[in-house]
């Protein structure tokens, strides 16, 4: 019970992962903000939590709008009174070949994967430091931002952002008592895995392209990614800042 009278805000909570993670910080006692785009995975997700005895209020939008956040961080001030832990974690990854790159999906992918995440903090920190006199983010990235991923390029810059974005908020805001850490999945086995894998016409040599080097040769069940970040949130994490930890199935071990 890591999270007993903490609470938490959670974006892409209706996506693979964030479903996962809602979940699992419901299950150690964290009262959950939750948005996504799409209101019906979002919807599911907080009734999953209900069902488990959780606690959760919930705001679909766009999480790279001020409003979105805006009125999830009011909800949930208003709700529980509190915000100690921010997961960023709602993102996209068309799978776009570098020469069919416009400005247009370039932009759309840095403002979601990126963007998103740095206008989360600018609206929670003061929140987390004035109700919790501080708190713990974790930013998702991607091992897409430590090396090549096929037809990911602009996904990888978006990411490696998120890294430089991770650091840049530990360094400035720790002596608000703010950790702010970034992991770096590999390949995990949720929708967004599954159209990557789909965008190609051999599913077989797909696979092999984006988890090959992998010492695990599959996908990361989320439960696997959604304890990493659960251990970063927590006070057991206390010592961590700045830190980008891969979690990839060995897939930057050599
Ligand atoms: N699945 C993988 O293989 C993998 C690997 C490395 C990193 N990641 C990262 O993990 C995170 C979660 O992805 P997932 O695997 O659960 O995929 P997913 O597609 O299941 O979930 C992503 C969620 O983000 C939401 N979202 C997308 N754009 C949004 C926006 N503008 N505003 C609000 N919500 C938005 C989607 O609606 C969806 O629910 C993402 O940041 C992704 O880049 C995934």
């Amino acid at each position: 019970m890591r999270f007993q009278d903490k609470v938490a805000m959670v974006t892409g909570a209706g996506g693979g992962l964030g479903n996962c993670v809602a979940r699992r910080l419901a299950g150690e006692g964290a009262l959950l903000g939750l948005t996504d785009l799409a209101g019906d995975t979002l919807a599911a997700t907080a009734e999953e939590v209900r069902r488990v005895g959780g606690r959760c209020v919930q705001q679909v939008g766009d999480a790279a709008d001020e409003r979105t956040i805006g009125d999830l961080v009011a909800a949930t001030v208003a709700a529980f009174g509190r915000i100690d832990v921010l997961c960023n974690i709602a993102g996209i990854s068309p799978p776009i070949p570098i020469a069919d790159m416009t400005r247009a999906s370039f932009d759309r992918l840095m403002h979601t994967n990126c963007y998103a995440q740095l206008l989360a903090i600018q609206r929670i920190v003061p929140v987390m430091v004035a109700t919790a006199g501080g708190g713990a983010i974790v930013n998702v990235s991607s091992v897409g931002a430590l090396v090549a991923l096929p037809r990911l390029t602009g996904y990888g810059a978006s990411k490696a952002a998120v890294i430089g974005l991770t650091r840049g908020v530990a360094y400035e805001y720790a002596e608000q008592n703010i950790r702010c850490n970034a992991i770096c999945p590999g390949g995990i086995e949720t929708p967004m895995a599954t159209e990557v894998v789909e965008s190609f016409d051999d599913r077989e040599a797909a696979l092999e392209r984006l988890t090959g080097r992998q010492l695990e040769k599959r996908f990361a069940d989320p439960e696997e990614v959604a304890s990493l970040i659960a251990y970063l949130a927590s006070d057991e994490a206390s010592f961590m800042n700045g830190a980008v930890v891969p979690v990839d199935g060995g897939h930057t071990a050599w």
